[in-house]
């Protein structure tokens, strides 16, 4: 499988074959990794951190991830950039790319952002989330979790509750989830469902006590406050009230079924404390895996070898 020197800007960049191979790659990494200490290498590699908009699990996970294959990691402070003074992200990204890194890892709020670098550049580009449009490292890494727990994503129910509209995370899982042969339905205040969601091939309903029982993944999204143009449910309160995985709704969910969200978690409003905590939550091994899939992701596109 040949991904050396290609950009990662969506799912629809990858085969389902190359799928696989990175869920196989990043379990075989998992069983032969003692997971603890980080292993440089000393590759010689580098790689490029643009984050323009905050993150604390994305770029921590590649930087975890540069350093265990022994990249030096060259972070842009975008708040301090010259970016400030009115420089374009693509001036920003050609004079990132003239300092010689092998790779570049993006995040922006413009949607497509990414892609356009990938075609300006001459080194592989990875979109670490652009604006409501993907999010594709952490599709991989919810893949790999789902995966990991039940040996297979073929035939399972997915429900992804939540802030559809604005997620990026949505749009990567449903396109990676629905390729790989899940059935994915979409649970939300009208006003938060994009108005094509049944193109995407998902059920959508509002109804979320209904679903919560045929559910084998439960994936809660973040209320995205910053993206809404104006506030587009009544209240948090009523958001909560009506699609927030709280304690007596964590009785409707299957015993085996596992339950995700990308975070940063806003405990109380999509997801309460006592079901950060139960058995079925697997948020924190989501983080743990995406230092894995986004270690094999480095490796793969950057060209590195392990
Ligand atoms: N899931 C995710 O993208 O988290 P960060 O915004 O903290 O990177």
């Amino acid at each position: 499988m040949n991904l050396s020197g290609r950009s990662l800007t969506d799912i629809s960049d990858l085969s389902r074959e190359e799928i696989v191979f990175l869920l196989t790659k990043t379990k075989s990494l998992k069983e032969n990794s003692r997971g603890d200490l980080p292993s440089p290498r000393g590759s010689g590699k580098s790689v490029a951190l643009l984050f323009f908009e905050p993150s604390t699990r994305t770029r921590t996970s590649f930087e975890m991830a540069a350093f265990r294959l022994g990249f030096r990691v060259l972070n842009l402070d975008a708040t301090s950039s010259s970016a400030q003074k009115g420089e374009t992200i693509y001036d920003t990204a050609k004079n990132v790319e003239a300092l010689r890194p092998h790779g570049m890892v993006i995040r922006h709020s413009g949607s497509g952002i990414p892609l356009q670098i990938s075609k300006l550049l001459k080194i592989p580009v990875i979109n670490a989330g652009d604006g409501f449009h993907a999010h594709p490292t952490q599709a991989l890494l919810d893949a790999f979790t789902i995966h990991e727990k039940f040996g297979k994503i073929s035939g399972l129910n997915v429900l992804i509750v939540g802030d559809i509209a604005h997620s990026r995370v949505a749009r990567s899982n449903i396109s990676l989830l629905r390729m790989m042969g899940a059935k994915v339905k979409v649970c939300g205040p009208p006003t938060l469902i994009p108005p094509l969601a049944t193109e995407l091939g998902v059920e959508v309903t509002d109804k979320l006590d209904d679903n919560l029982g045929s559910a084998d993944v439960v994936m809660a999204l973040r209320m995205q406050m910053e993206r809404q143009s104006s506030f587009q449910v009544p209240s948090l309160k009523e958001y909560t009230t009506r699609f927030g995985i709280t304690e007596e709704r964590l009785g409707l969910v299957k015993k085996d079924a596992i339950i995700l969200h990308p975070g940063p978690v806003n405990r109380g409003v999509e997801i309460m404390s006592v079901v950060m905590r139960d058995p079925r939550c697997q948020v924190i091994d989501q983080v743990e895996n995406g230092v894995l899939m986004r270690t094999v992701l480095l490796e793969e596109f950057l060209g590195a070898p392990l």
